[in-house]
């Protein structure tokens, strides 16, 4: 029998969360990436019949620096998993940690690419929204009912665990609880975890972030972190950057961790990655498939290469591994 989403009259989760109030501005970043990739999808840069489910196609337009770099990071994260899924043959966990509202999991559901469990974790208030448009949408709720075998799948406001789909209202700089939630849905320490931080670990201090990527370290034999984030950010244009987030409450506890390549490698391997790779966006964009290229730069007309450049010279896609050499990935092999 199908399963349904229902939600259960009690709750087994903890609903108090300190950090709430203090975090509106990082949360708002939630609905500038998933507005961008909405713009994006919209005027064809990729496929994503999901996005349009988790938020409104915005009124004015994004540059087209702007939704190139979108292509280039949805492109530079999705090979990445795909890489690792391959090496894994699907037999392993992904923790997307700080997922906003991202639609990953229905993508790789599509393409048959699913590992054997998806996690997702953000700050309750976004968990609770996310859960609130699965519930809502059958093209959101259908693809995890059918997955699950029992008749019920567990729901509170902050928490949805299915069995192959589970997403976690907690606090990244809460490990105790982060852990507890996690093991809570049934995370398997033992099983390949590939690890994704998009545009999260920037709004943590240095020590949080740290040791977010410690206990990850530890916690997982076999594992595979990926993070796309800001780098370069001691230049002036990333000064800007800085002024116009503090300018929305929002600030980058982290940004001295993203001054340059090295510094990302650096973080990487000093707490417990025993491989790490990095490279900037300007680089990605120019070892993206010539086809697809071409195919994007028809959509709008840029009259400022400059301005992709610079950009792009801002973000970073970083991935590390430990546990073997068989989860070696490689970024370019289309
Ligand atoms: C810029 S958005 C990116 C969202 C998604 N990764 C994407 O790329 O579309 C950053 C996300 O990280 C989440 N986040 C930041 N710090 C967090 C923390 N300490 N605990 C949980 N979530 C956090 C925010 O709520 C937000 O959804």
């Amino acid at each position: 029998m199908a399963a349904r989403l229902r939600e259960p009259s009690f709750t087994s989760c903890s609903s108090t969360f300190s950090s709430d109030t203090d975090d509106e501005g990082v949360r708002g970043t939630c609905e500038d990436a998933s507005l961008c990739k909405r713009f994006a999808v919209s005027i064809g840069y990729w496929h994503d019949p999901y996005i349009q489910h988790f938020v409104r196609l915005c009124k004015e337009r994004k540059a087209p620096e702007i939704n190139r770099g979108y292509f280039a990071r949805v492109h530079g994260v999705s090979q990445l998993i795909k890489a690792f899924l391959r090496k894994t043959e699907c037999h392993c966990q992904i923790l997307n940690l700080g997922a906003g509202m991202d639609t990953t999991f229905w993508k790789l559901k599509d393409e048959n690419l699913l590992p054997s469990k998806y996690f997702e974790v953000d700050f309750p208030m976004i968990v609770t929204r996310k859960i609130h448009n699965i519930k809502s949408k059958p093209p959101l709720s259908k693809p995890i009912a059918e997955l699950h075998s029992e008749d019920t799948i567990q729901i509170d406001g902050h928490m949805l665990n299915s069995k192959r789909y589970a997403i976690i209202g907690a606090d990244l700089r809460d490990l105790c609880e982060l852990e507890e939630k996690l093991k809570k849905c049934h995370m398997n320490a033992q099983l390949p975890t590939l690890l994704i931080t998009e545009c999260v670990l920037i709004y943590m201090t240095p020590e949080q972030s740290a040791n977010l990527l410690k206990w990850a370290a530890n916690s997982f034999d076999n594992a595979m972190f990926i993070n796309y984030e800001q780098v370069n950010m001691g230049d002036r244009f990333g000064q800007i950057m800085i002024e116009n987030l503090r300018r929305r409450q929002c600030d980058l506890a982290g940004v001295e961790m993203c001054k340059s390549l090295d510094s990302q490698k650096e973080r990487l391997l000093s707490c417990g990655w025993e491989t790490a790779s990095v490279v900037d966006m300007m680089e990605l964009y120019s070892r993206l498939p010539r086809s697809e290229v071409m195919r994007i730069e028809s959509l709008e007309f840029l009259d400022e290469m400059e301005l992709l450049e610079q950009l792009m010279q801002h973000y970073c896609l970083c991935w590390a591994t430990k546990g073997g050499r068989e989860l070696g990935v490689c970024l370019y092999c289309y």
